[in-house]
């Protein structure tokens, strides 16, 4: 039997999470040298280390005998608990009928881009999974490239918005920003939310590392700032640390009540509504409590530790520019200042680098340039800082909490060894780039993979 696929279908390409995912382990397979044993330097994969949430995994297991269809927009408690972690939170007055429950937020986006007429603008650089559905949906849509600081420029905004014809726009924000870790802070969402007043664009806000933000104080949600355009996504993927329970959430705007029927009619139709079990241990992660609050005091506490050390590790390292977050487990690193040394090594493509990069000796994973929706050229790279064992690193935090800036270093160097190795072995690969004689087999030898395993 011959199967004949659609044609859509063929058309799209894998994910690049996944492609990323599937090359690590091809990598691995093939690579014959004994040191390959020892895995790599984990700085390609997006997901948080913690451990989830105890008070989530009861509720959990409470509710394993729930084999009822839920409600297709969430079950009501989940969908009120919600409603006052917003409050309580963000700060945003959101009733539970605005709440709409869904098997994660990279689903509820796809289905709001399905119902949401209009050109798409993308800011770029961006996380991996927009531009795939873009792509699916076959929705016209224009990149909005940022400037040095990576924040979209309200001018470049309008600019563009001026140019297109559709009568909606949708811009996708997202805020924290994955691969940057930059947050925008109230005054440029102000400036951001008055064109898209006035140019009558819609926001599509993906807030889903707003828990993750360093200094909880500093985050303001564009829901808050643009009510009756923006679309706010939400989830416990990276806050609770559950990407695998696959649950998220999306605030609608004030006053979309058209909408809300037509949205339900998608959900309906595309999954029923996420599991039940599932959904109570949401309501267990989203309730207000001590210790989801110390757990996400600890989490970003860690993140922010991580993600100095990080910054600073890379910046110090000639030719190496990173961007300095505020927020999620991410920065880019940009490193365009070595572009002649790698095009004379013939690396004449970010994923010729990511390539280079995980082979022996150097055995280090990231997500190259043309992964972010950057130009295929583009050196820049998202490291994710998160190579570590959450559970024991979320224990030594709390029995410990390292005070000084020595002891933040310090608390990196014995709990996040492989983030400082995986480091200078960056370091070292553009050394030798530089120098155009790699030495690989010393390489090895100097940072003695063995030791680290
Ligand atoms: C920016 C961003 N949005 C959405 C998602 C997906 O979240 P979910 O697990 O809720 O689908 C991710 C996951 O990596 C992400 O980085």
């Amino acid at each position: 039997m011959r199967f004949v696929v659609d044609q859509q279908v063929e058309d799209i390409e894998m994910p690049e999470n996944l492609k990323l995912n599937t090359f690590l382990q091809e990598f691995h397979s093939n690579c014959t040298h004994p040191e390959c044993g020892f895995g790599f330097y984990g700085f390609a994969f997006g997901q948080s280390p913690f451990p989830v949430p105890r008070l989530v995994q009861g509720a959990l297991i409470k509710n394993a005998n729930k084999g009822e269809y839920a409600a297709v927009s969430g079950i009501p408690e989940l969908r009120n608990a919600i409603s006052k972690y917003n409050k309580y939170y963000f700060r945003m007055d959101v009733s539970p009928d605005r709440i709409y429950v869904g098997p994660g937020t990279k689903e509820l986006i796809f289905n709001l881009l399905e119902i949401l007429h209009g050109t798409v603008i993308l800011p770029t650089p961006a996380w991996l999974g927009y531009l795939p559905q873009i792509r699916f949906l076959k929705k016209n849509f224009h990149m909005l490239p940022t400037r040095a600081n990576k924040k979209i420029s309200p001018n470049d905004l309008r600019r563009l918005a001026l140019r297109l014809q559709d009568r909606q726009k949708i811009l996708i924000l997202n805020n924290p920003h994955n691969p940057t870790g930059i947050l925008y802070d109230e005054s440029e969402l102000e400036e951001i939310a008055d064109v898209c007043r006035e140019l009558n664009i819609t926001v599509i806000s993906d807030e889903i590392y707003a828990q993750t933000t360093y200094d909880f104080s500093k985050f303001v949600s564009m829901g808050k700032i643009y009510p009756e355009g923006t679309f706010v996504t939400n989830g416990l993927s990276k806050s609770h640390a559950a990407g695998g329970y696959r649950l998220g959430y999306v605030v609608f705007p004030q006053h979309a009540m058209d909408l809300k029927a037509q949205f339900k009619k998608i959900l309906a139709t595309e999954y029923t509504a996420v599991s039940t079990p599932i959904q109570h241990a949401a309501v267990a992660g989203f309730e207000i409590s001590r210790e989801m609050d110390e757990y996400f005091e600890v989490t970003r506490n860690i993140h922010h530790i991580m993600g100095d050390y990080t910054y600073h590790a890379l910046s110090s390292i000639e030719g190496v520019k990173a961007t300095k977050p505020e927020a999620t487990f991410y920065l880019l690193a940009d490193f365009n200042g070595f572009s002649s040394a790698l095009q004379e090594a013939k690396i004449n493509t970010s994923q010729q680098l990511s390539e280079s990069l995980i082979q022996h000796p150097y055995h280090t994973a990231i997500v190259g340039g043309d992964s972010l929706v950057l130009e295929r050229t583009d050196f820049s790279a998202r490291i994710a800082f998160v190579d570590y064992n959450g559970a024991e690193v979320f224990e030594n935090y709390i029995e410990n909490k390292p005070k000084t800036s020595t002891d933040r270093i310090e608390f990196v160097k014995s709990n996040a060894p492989k983030v400082v190795a995986g480091i200078q072995m960056i370091e070292r690969f553009f050394e030798n780039i530089k120098q155009h004689t790699p030495k690989l087999s010393q390489v090895a030898e100097v940072y003695g993979f063995k030791k680290l395993a």
